[in-house]
């Protein structure tokens, strides 16, 4: 009954509102929504804009409960456009029929949640993705995630997290691509491809949403939420890149803009960012939402008077839907009738919203996502679990490899594994793990034990004590050592020690800053206690950000960075150990040396006083060193590789053509990412000593060279300036190519 209302009002009313529409040429899908558009009341626009969240999941301070108790009755009166944290083919079929049966015109709510790193088979954490330089595993893992996400109802994810970060004490840094613009850049444009497919109107994809715009990485003091302060030139050429190319080359549907301020001005209430920029410069046609509450903490901010004030700010500043800050639906008609807000405003948010859901289909038919014998089928799927172990094993790091010390032969005997870590099903799950569910990771032991039973396990000392669950702080064990005494007499007993340390699952993600990157708690003390009693130590780190792990680096023999990898953990750690698979990983952030060198990157500027070392008047510590520990790029392999011939073409003034040999000097075949890195040695600002603009990983055989060829044109060569202008100058540039940012091979050029 109600589509055929709906389909006759929008007949009727058609002709009477093209005029309002935006100038240029109407498609057929922009008539329909300004068709649609034009029959609506100011209400039901502005309810376009409100989004609610269930009662299934909070993720973020829980909402002033006067507001959330009416949101059934929004949702029967169409003032609802948009639910988050509903899942469930059930459950989003129920709440959708508040919407489309109820309400005066049954326009579809769209379902939004956090599917972040998998959704119930979960992959490894992004950090730990984005350490696998694998754009096609990363995209397909993003295109799983939303085949089962869809399955459970919902048709938008708040992902792709394409934040740069250089501060390892940030605990966001686990849901992002790491410290590179470049990388991030290509990582960001995969995991959308992956989210949104090549159908938008199928019901196994899902609209993606970069966020969070902008430069919420740059937290001071890696606090969350804290005050960033960082220059336009770096906005242009470090933050904005990532955003930029989600829209211009994966056609993201959706952003959200986050919680800090840019320039002085909060994001969610910043017409620069939301207008000048995404929709201006960048021409973006999808809708903005504000990250939960961020709307109503403008009042804290300082930047507005109240809520109805918020509603003011950050509609005419762009911000097209408000999670959680109820200020748009209780202010925002007022302030139109009351002049204080256009009504264009609210027409260009509501229309910009209802494209998208045209888009995914939800008119044709609301409840194309809730089909509960499909969410059957597909959740946890075996071709799923399938691709997590793939993208698990290529997200590990090998970062120390002494004597060839892994891989373990398979007839070793006499095995300790030691660590609470290494029984843990849940910590490999991660952080913003949301429809994942706990303790449903295999362990690193479940693993090993696959391949061996020559195995003995002692936990050495717990990690965490009391409650773990979302939005505990964690209590970590400082005093416990009752588990050290049977760990050293394990440990004193056996040819080899693995031991899997690192951070608990919930000590990396949101509102989880460590003012400290060492090993939490008395981890170190009893790596230190078994080291006394069996050198032979393997160190499996599971952790979900960089970490300081200096006296491991120099005293253990064989370092293994496994992160948080998701649902199949164990099996892809195991496989690495015992060498059915080669690692081929390379750090996606820098690994300090010290939490006070933090932030710490690769790609940063020369200074006017670069050195050498030994000096004293250079940007160096007298009780520290002032590199890293681990450079961003760094990983090893059972196999080795050389770099030679690297031969540079400057094919005009805007093109320059690389190429270079690699060959696999051992015996073992391998994947190598082949990095490449140029320098632009003076430019009318000043230019990193290095910055990745290209990279391929490639597959050698034992024995096997190759010929590895790149371009690069005034997109990679240029660069933005202070005022956002785009240059390529001519001059003396470097290009450096290897197999991590530390160890390059270097030729000059020189663009006329
Ligand atoms: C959180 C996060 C954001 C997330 C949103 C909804 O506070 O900042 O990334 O998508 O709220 O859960």
């Amino acid at each position: 009954m109600k589509t055929i209302q709906l389909l006759s009002l929008v007949l009727i009313a058609g002709w009477m509102f093209a005029c309002n529409a935006p100038k240029g040429e109407l498609d057929e899908l922009d008539k329909k929504v300004e068709e649609l558009l034009g029959q609506m009341t100011l209400e039901e626009k502005v309810g376009q804009m409100n989004q609610y969240n269930g009662f299934y999941d909070v993720t973020g301070p829980a909402p002033s409960a006067g507001d959330a108790k009416n949101k059934y009755d929004h949702i029967k009166k169409g003032w609802v456009g948009s639910m988050l944290n509903v899942r469930g083919a059930k459950n989003v079929r129920e709440m959708q029929s508040l919407a489309v049966d109820s309400s005066r015109l049954g326009i579809p709510m769209i379902f939004g949640f956090d599917v972040i790193h998998g959704h119930k088979t979960l992959s490894p954490i992004p950090l730990a993705e984005s350490a696998s330089w694998d754009l096609e595993a990363i995209e397909k893992s993003a295109r799983i995630a939303a085949i089962e996400a869809s399955a459970e109802g919902l048709n938008w994810t708040f992902a792709p997290m394409v934040d740069i970060s250089r501060d390892a004490r940030w605990g966001r840094v686990m849901e992002g691509a790491g410290e590179d613009t470049y990388l991030g850049t290509r990582i960001g444009v995969a995991r959308v491809k992956g989210f949104q497919g090549d159908d938008l109107s199928a019901n196994n994809t899902i609209a993606a949403c970069a966020k969070h715009f902008a430069a919420y990485g740059f937290a001071e003091g890696g606090r969350d939420y804290n005050t960033v302060d960082v220059g336009t030139a770096t906005l242009y050429n470090v933050v904005f890149p990532p955003f930029k190319a989600a829209i211009e080359e994966a056609d993201v549907k959706t952003f959200m803009n986050s919680f800090n301020i840019v320039n002085g001005i909060p994001a969610t209430g910043n017409s620069f960012l939301m207008r000048d920029i995404l929709k201006g410069e960048w021409g973006f046609e999808g809708y903005v939402i504000s990250d939960w509450s961020s709307g109503e903490e403008m009042i804290d901010h300082g930047f507005a008077r109240d809520t109805a004030h918020v509603a003011q700010l950050a509609a005419i500043a762009g911000s097209d839907m408000d999670m959680e800050s109820y200020a748009y639906v209780k202010y925002l008609a007022k302030h139109v009738r009351e002049g204080r807000v256009a009504e264009s405003v609210v027409d260009e948010a509501a229309r910009r919203i209802l494209k998208v859901k045209f888009e995914l289909g939800l008119f044709d038919d609301p409840y194309k996502y809730c089909d509960e014998a499909r969410e059957k089928e597909l959740i946890y799927h075996q071709d799923h679990m399938d691709a997590a172990l793939d993208m698990a094993k290529k997200s590990i790091v090998l970062l120390k490899n002494e004597n060839n010390t892994l891989p373990l032969s398979k007839e070793q005997k006499k095995i300790a594994v030691i660590g609470t870590l290494a029984k843990d099903k849940d910590s490999p799950l991660g952080n913003w793990r949301m429809a994942g569910e706990d303790n449903t990771a295999v362990s690193v032991l479940e693993g090993l034990e696959k391949y061996t039973s020559n195995i003995k396990y002692a936990e050495g000392v717990k990690l965490v004590t009391g409650p773990t669950a979302f939005p505990i702080e964690l209590e970590v064990n400082e005093t416990d050592r009752s588990g050290f005494k049977e760990a050293i007499r394990l440990a004193k007993k056996s040819e080899v020690v693995i031991m899997v340390l690192g951070e608990h699952g919930l000590h990396s993600g949101e509102a989880r800053s460590r003012a400290n990157i060492d090993l939490p708690g008395l981890q170190q003390e009893l790596l230190e206690e078994v080291y006394k009693v069996n050198q032979n130590i393997i160190l499996v780190l599971t952790n979900g950000r960089p970490l300081a792990i200096t006296w491991a680096d120099e005293h253990l023999r064989a370092i293994v960075e496994a992160w948080q990898l998701g649902t199949q953990a164990g099996n892809a750690i195991a496989e690495v150990l015992f060498g059915d698979y080669n690692p081929s990983g390379k750090l996606p952030m820098t690994f300090p040396r010290h939490v006070g060198q933090v932030p710490m990157y690769y790609n940063y500027f020369n200074t006017g006083r670069p050195g050498p070392d030994g000096e004293l008047f250079y940007p160096h510590y007298m009780d520290e060193s002032h590199l890293p520990l681990y450079a961003f790029g760094y990983g090893l392999s059972y196999s080795s590789f050389e770099y030679s011939d690297l031969k540079v073409q400057v094919v005009d003034k805007e093109n320059v053509s690389v190429e270079v040999m690699v060959k696999n000097t051992s015996s073992v075949d391998g994947e190598e990412v082949v990095q490449l890195y140029i320098r632009d040695r003076v430019a009318s600002i000043v230019r990193p000593v290095k910055e990745l603009k290209g990279f391929d990983k490639i597959n050698l055989k034992a024995g096997e060279a190759q010929s590895v060829s790149f371009k690069l044109s005034k997109k990679e060569l240029g660069f933005y300036n202070g005022n956002g202008e785009f240059l390529l100058e001519p001059g003396d540039f470097d290009v450096m190519i290897g197999g991590s940012s530390d160890k390059v091979l270097t030729a000059s050029f020189v663009l006329n």
